[in-house]
């Protein structure tokens, strides 16, 4: 088996760049080219200020700065990186498609199939295809297609190429440790040459028992199948805060004691907004598609429920505002705190916080918005995406406390730790009478925010009035 000298990775985003990195870091005799379209995500890979880096994540900019143009490279050079690479990793975007046959619910391949493309159009003698995306099933069948026709036009064609799957499994935030600490590594492929090229890569870190081989198809079937139980999972609790509210029970009680069966466990039942992130909608729409695809209608609706859920929960929760705010919007400021679809990211894709704010803009309040790691030109992209609502409704806080200034309510869309210990005695001072905390992420300590005659409305929570 030839070891892998030079890996060339498509797509410097969420997960190309850290996974990349990792690599580098453990494999030092490793070329790694991390090669995008978006030249301006290249420079801002390359910045010499780590703090500009496109991606926040805990951890990245420390590896990144050991062995960025040692054994790790970004570059615009996309084909030049293609023909010199023994392995190709695609790591591009794969977002549901918006227009035409599956629209909003199936993923848009448009980048994926660009990326098989340009391997046929310069890739040289054997390379590994690897996809690190998250894909629909058979999509692997697709790659293979395109490659194989490069042969149709050369009759002197000596390239050959295996497919495999390699679904990446990190959640942001937490990317770092996902990679350097994985629960799996998951290959799929039908080359075993392949398989253990790319095996004897993660190897350098990963104990064995931890990296498991399977077809393509179980490969990529099980990366949406983690998702979606994932998110189902989310859901789950979510639907049990709303009976806690009702009863007089406590959504984190409940979770605690339900947590503690070994059989269920305690992670990923924190109630909160609704999930959010680019992948766990679009991952549970693409099972949904698959089933339907091949007539299995009652699972299909059984796993579009768990969004059914998350939607409705963003939209109960701005009922409650509206509701406990008298029913009128209007002339009145609410401070947001949080934009980014969770802690210690700066990613805002299908953020909880672009559904809520948007329908509080729309019945005519002003926002003012404070998050730890999203800027404001992210927030504006978000916000006025359908020229709907404009700057002048909202405004960026760098300062969480001047986002309380004449406010009268605040939501809590996001956990950052900083929200979690909050002054409020001072906020009481500069804020508006009667005034409400909503707290969807259950962060705050309700008896310190009542004892100073605040309301609250705190997601689960059965005391609320
Ligand atoms: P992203 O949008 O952050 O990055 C994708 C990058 O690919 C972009 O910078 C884009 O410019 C680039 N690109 C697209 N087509 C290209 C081409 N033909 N040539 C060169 N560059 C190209 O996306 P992401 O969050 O990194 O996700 C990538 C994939 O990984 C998706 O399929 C996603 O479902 C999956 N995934 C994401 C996460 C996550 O936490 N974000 C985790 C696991 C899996
Ligand atoms: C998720 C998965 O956890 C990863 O394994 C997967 O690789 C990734 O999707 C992907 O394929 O993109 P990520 O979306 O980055 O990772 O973050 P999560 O920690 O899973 O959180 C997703 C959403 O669920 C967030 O909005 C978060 O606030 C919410 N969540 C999570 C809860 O509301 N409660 C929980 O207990 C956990």
């Amino acid at each position: 088996m030839k070891s892998i000298k030079k890996i060339c990775c498509i797509g410097a985003g969420y997960v190309g760049g850290p996974t990349m990195a990792v690599i580098a870091k453990k494999c030092p005799d490793i070329e790694v080219e991390v090669v995008d379209i978006n030249a301006a995500r290249i420079n801002a890979w390359n910045d010499n200020n780590l703090d500009n880096l496109p991606i926040f994540e805990p951890g990245l900019s420390e590896i990144v700065k050991d062995v960025r143009k040692k054994n790790l490279i970004f570059s615009s050079n996309v084909q030049d990186s293609i023909s010199n690479a023994d392995m190709i990793f695609i790591s591009v975007n794969t977002p549901i498609k918006k227009k035409g046959m599956g629209a909003g619910q199936t993923s848009d391949l448009r980048w994926v199939e660009s990326c098989a493309r340009q391997i046929c159009q310069s890739a040289k003698g054997h390379t590994i295809v690897v996809e690190k995306s998250t894909l629909p099933v058979k999509t692997a069948q697709t790659i293979k297609d395109i490659l194989d026709s490069s042969k149709i036009n050369n009759s002197n064609e000596n390239r050959t190429f295996s497919v495999l799957s390699n679904p990446e499994f990190l959640a942001e935030g937490t990317a770092i440790n996902d990679l350097l600490n994985p629960d799996r590594v998951l290959i799929g492929g039908d080359d075993l040459k392949a398989m253990n090229a790319l095996k004897e890569i993660y190897i350098k870190w990963v104990p064995a028992s931890k990296i498991i081989f399977t077809n393509l198809w179980s490969s990529e079937l099980s990366k949406l199948s983690a998702n979606a139980l994932l998110a189902q999972r989310i859901s789950s609790i979510n639907s049990l805060s709303a009976i806690c509210e009702v009863t007089g029970a406590d959504i984190g009680d409940v979770a605690n004691a339900v947590g503690m069966d070994s059989r269920i466990g305690s992670k990923f039942l924190k109630a909160g907004p609704g999930f959010g992130g680019s992948c766990f909608k679009k991952d549970i729409l693409n099972l949904v598609y698959l089933s339907r695809y091949y007539g299995l209608d009652e699972v299909a609706d059984f796993w579009q429920e768990t969004v059914a859920i998350n939607t409705w929960q963003q939209t109960r929760i701005y009922k409650e505002i509206v509701s406990k705010l008298f029913g009128n919007l209007a002339d009145k400021k609410i401070a947001i705190l949080g934009f980014a679809f969770k802690e210690n990211t700066n990613d805002t894709r299908e953020s909880p916080a672009i559904a809520i704010c948007r329908k509080l803009l729309n019945e005519g309040s002003f926002l003012s918005i404070h998050d730890c790691k999203v800027n404001e030109e992210t927030i504006d992209k978000d916000l006025s995406s359908d020229n709907l609502f404009d700057k002048s409704m909202w405004a960026y806080k760098e300062d969480v406390y001047s986002a309380f200034e004449g406010a009268h309510a605040v939501v809590l869309m996001t956990e950052w730790s900083i929200y979690k210990s909050l002054n409020w005695q001072n906020i009481v001072s500069v804020v508006k009478q009667p005034f409400w905390v909503f707290d969807t992420r259950c962060i705050v300590k309700p008896n310190e925010i009542r004892e100073l005659g605040i309301n609250l409305w705190q997601l689960g929570n059965g005391e609320n009035q």
